[in-house]
């Protein structure tokens, strides 16, 4: 049996009428077409499907649609504001971070929730924190990407 489940996509309201137990990654890559979303382990470890779950990072690959009911989510493609980048998003150009970018929308919304909780972490605390995965290795330059934005 399916029932309706809405909730909302960078401020637009939407309903999942499929199995309540799709992760919220698929419904937003395969039905919603927010391919800004990466899959990469798809067991919770690598962060590369990290999306904002009312205002908090979380694992979309883990997150079965059924329990964001209601919820408002922010994925990359809602983290600017028009025409103007989230500072997050300005950090990370002006750092040139990303190598092959494929984690990079993950490591922004994680960075994005590490600094509402700590404004101004330090490297320890970003490498405590940012548990999210890089196979080219930016570590470093994520590193002064999220010093940049903190200031
Ligand atoms: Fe979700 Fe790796 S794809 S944590």
């Amino acid at each position: 049996t399916t029932s309706a489940i809405p909730f909302e996509v960078n401020g637009q309201p939407v309903t999942f009428e499929q199995d309540p137990e799709t992760p919220l990654l698929w419904v937003l890559r395969d039905h919603l077409q927010f391919t800004g979303t990466k899959f990469g382990c798809g067991a919770g470890h690598c962060g590369a499907c990290t999306v904002h779950v009312n205002g908090r990072a979380q694992r979309a690959c883990m997150t079965p649609v059924a329990s964001i009911k209601g919820a408002s989510i922010v994925t990359i493609e809602g983290l600017a504001e028009g025409e103007t980048l989230h500072p997050v998003q300005q950090a990370w150009l002006e750092q040139d971070v990303p190598q092959c970018g494929y984690c990079q929308a993950g490591q922004i919304l994680a960075t994005v929730d590490l600094l509402k909780r700590i404004p101004q972490p330090s490297d320890e605390q970003i490498d405590a924190q940012l548990t999210n995965l890089c196979r080219c290795g930016t570590y470093v330059r994520i590193r002064k990407a999220v010093h940049r934005a903190a200031q």
